[in-house]
């Protein structure tokens, strides 16, 4: 069952058949500001259990926990430390996941046996509606199989997991594209783990405090996710054209370019796709893993993301790009 909601509330009948499936343990997929999530009672092994082997996650990689009210935060952390507060105070509900001191009732199956849990509150009106239902936590990662790029659409969802996840609530595509920033509270100074648009600048001054960055850089250390099958090469904007000849001279064919830099750098053709995206980082971002998972299904020989710019505004969508396409020209 996928619905077409509208954005702003799900109809009775879905919520009522989405509540129902959460309480005997099945899974319920739906959208968040940032990607979809794939749902489960938190407090249901049985149903954890079914969300590990469905999305094939490693045993070892927490699930967080879902919430729609920040007063149900001390029903899962044992500590909420002042920076933290401040966090939540401003950027709760919103695209942030905080890693807190877990209490000693959550699942072990929830946070892979660590004393730690990760809490998000997202601000998705149709999210927070069937957390409220609900009326317990949900367990969420991304809605995509591990590995794979996370879902910005229903129909994302639906053409992973066909009858795996039956009930999948539609909110059309998510407003952010890029998943929650998360932030590690279980360590002082507090930990970035994962970058987003909550951006580091913004969160230490909200928090008045310095949140470290790891020695590696975020995408760096979790590398073997978000990436699309088919093989995928960044180039700078200046070399793009270069580039592409060389991939064409070399027959790497058909061959895809994701680009934003305003101008048509070569012509569309069977062997030749080209994709352009926004060229403002937020609606880059919006854009950038549905035009990944577009092409990805286009039976491409390779893909050529042209680099974004070196500038703050566009750091964490280096990133993401640099995640998806470690090394420059490593196809040629
Ligand atoms: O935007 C988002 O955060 C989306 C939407 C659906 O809310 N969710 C998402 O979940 O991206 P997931 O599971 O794909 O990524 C969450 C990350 C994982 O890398 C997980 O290992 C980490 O958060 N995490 C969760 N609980 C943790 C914990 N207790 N300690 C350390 N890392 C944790
Ligand atoms: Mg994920």
């Amino acid at each position: 069952m996928t619905d077409n909601s509208s954005n702003s509330s799900i109809p009775a009948s879905l919520l009522r058949a989405a509540v129902k499936a959460l309480q005997r343990g099945s899974l319920v997929a739906f959208p968040t500001e940032t990607v979809y999530g794939l749902g489960a009672d938190a407090s249901n092994t049985q149903a954890l259990t079914e969300l590990y082997r469905v999305k094939g996650r490693p045993a070892a990689r927490p699930l967080t926990v879902h919430l729609a009210d920040v007063e149900d935060i001390a029903q899962w952390a044992a500590d909420i430390p002042p920076a933290a507060q401040k966090l939540i105070d401003s950027y709760c509900p919103g695209p942030l996941t905080l890693i807190l001191p877990r209490r000693p009732e959550v699942l072990d199956i929830v946070t892979a046996g660590s004393e730690n849990v990760g809490i998000r509150l997202p601000s998705h009106p149709l999210a927070r509606q069937l957390i409220r239902a609900f009326g317990k936590g949900l367990a969420a990662p991304s809605a995509n199989r591990s590995g794979y790029l996370s879902p910005t659409t229903a129909e994302h969802v639906r053409q992973e997991f066909g009858a795996d996840v039956p009930i999948i609530i539609d909110g059309g595509p998510c407003q952010l594209g890029l998943e929650s920033t998360i932030v590690d509270f279980s360590t002082s100074p507090p930990r970035l783990l994962r970058s987003g648009l909550l951006t580091l600048d913004m969160l230490q001054e909200t928090a008045g405090v310095e949140i470290q960055t790891p020695a590696l850089a975020p995408a760096a250390t979790s590398g073997a996710h978000y990436k699309p099958h088919t093989a995928v090469q960044s180039c700078p904007t200046s070399d793009l054209q270069a580039c592409v000849e060389r991939e064409l001279a070399q027959h790497h064919l058909p061959l895809a370019v994701l680009y934003y830099t305003p101008r048509a750098v070569f012509s569309n053709g069977p062997d030749l796709r080209l994709l352009q995206l926004p060229n403002q980082p937020l609606e880059y971002a919006q854009r950038l893993y549905a035009s990944l998972r577009y092409l990805d299904g286009c039976s491409l020989r390779s893909i050529i993301i042209e680099d974004v710019p070196n500038t703050a505004e566009w750091a964490v969508l280096r990133q993401r790009v640099q995640q998806i396409a470690p090394d420059n020209h490593k196809l040629t």
